[in-house]
């Protein structure tokens, strides 16, 4: 039996309790044993989630219980949380993080401290979407040409309604709140920082770009006004959140900002809470990635993935990610505004 200890249990963590007893049959047929969730580490203690498990408010009784396999982290932050994951992984505990402002910081020296203890992310980037698996494995046959999409759900969301139903952009925002698409400090989201964070981690997997959010061009969505998209609209286009990555020779430009998209291209209808991401591979050509970028559910579909992916495979065992680059390392090439 394979014990889990969850560090934040807030809306993800809940759903990832929820769906290992929900599914525990496919699940456990799955990792060829049982999973458990033994404790969660929460913040207020009295506050009722609904869920069955031991709850704390020490990190402690998670980071020191011998009895715990797998730590998985989500409580957001990044200095916080890197130093736990960094004594997780040093008591030789597996860890899965959905944290992407985490990786989009301490990707490169948390890689190189798990070492060949596994050390998982796929909810980091595009929640249920499992694009990390997609990129790091399924297309490792191909130069990676460009990645391209929309990879903040709360920011679609928003851009959708203001489209459709001319709602103002103070209620929306509200709205993606009380629905769990956004992060804790929503700035993350409509100033594109969550997409850079995103962005940055699948540049690495595909090219070895070891650059923080401060070394690349973002803007976010704070000035697109109904205006701007009713006018989009009459011309033909959408307007999206983007972030994309495109190599070009030994260099790679990253970038986020919003962007004008033709209503033909698959992307541009590509609405609500979905992400969509286009990877394109010089042998495959393009491949796009659908789904629901963000909520409880659809991010702990893709943590509870990873801890299946541990349970069956072991907890030490030499990763895939950074440290070999499907492009081998390039180099970050400097953005015009
Ligand atoms: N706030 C994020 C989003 C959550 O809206 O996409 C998922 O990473």
């Amino acid at each position: 039996m394979i014990k889990v200890g969850i560090i934040g249990v807030g809306t993800v963590g809940t759903s990832v309790v929820n769906i290992l007893k929900d599914n525990a049959d496919v699940i456990s047929a799955r990792a060829g044993q049982d999973i458990v969730v033994k404790s969660g580490v929460v913040k207020n203690l009295s506050k009722d989630r609904g869920i069955d498990i031991t709850l704390t408010d020490n990190v402690d009784d998670i980071l020191n219980d011998p009895e715990i396999d797998i730590v998985v982290e989500l409580m957001g932050g990044v200095e916080e949380p890197f130093e736990i994951v960094k004594r997780a992984l040093k008591s030789g505990k597996a860890v899965v993080t959905a944290n992407k402002a985490l990786l989009a910081y301490h990707r490169y020296e948390l890689q190189s401290l798990a070492n060949d203890i596994a050390f998982e992310y796929e909810a980091s980037v595009a929640g249920g979407i499992p694009i990390i698996n997609a990129l790091r494995d399924g297309l490792s046959a191909n130069h990676i040409e460009s990645i391209m999409g929309i990879m903040n759900g709360t920011c679609n969301y928003m851009l959708t309604k203001m489209a459709n139903e001319g709602v103002s952009y103070d209620a929306i925002l509200k709205e993606a709140q009380e629905l769990g698409y956004a992060e804790s400090d929503p700035t993350f989201d409509v100033g594109g920082f969550d997409a850079a964070h995103k962005l940055l981690i699948l540049a690495s997997i595909a090219y070895g770009i070891d650059a923080k959010p401060e070394d690349i061009l973002i803007e976010g969505i704070e000035n697109v006004t109904s205006d701007d998209i009713a006018f989009a609209k009459e011309f033909g286009y959408a307007i999206k959140l983007l972030g994309i990555a495109k190599k070009d020779g030994n260099e790679v430009e990253l970038r986020v900002h919003a962007c004008l998209i033709s209503k033909d291209k698959m992307i541009a209808k590509i609405d609500g809470v979905m992400n969509g991401i286009s990877v394109v591979g010089d042998k495959v050509g393009e491949t796009l990635y659908y789904g629901p970028g963000a909520g409880g559910d659809a991010t702990a579909s893709a943590v509870v993935a990873n801890i299946i992916d541990i349970a069956r495979s072991g907890k030490s065992r030499p990763m895939l990610g950074f440290d070999k680059p499907l492009e081998g390392k390039l180099t970050l090439k400097a953005t015009q505004d």
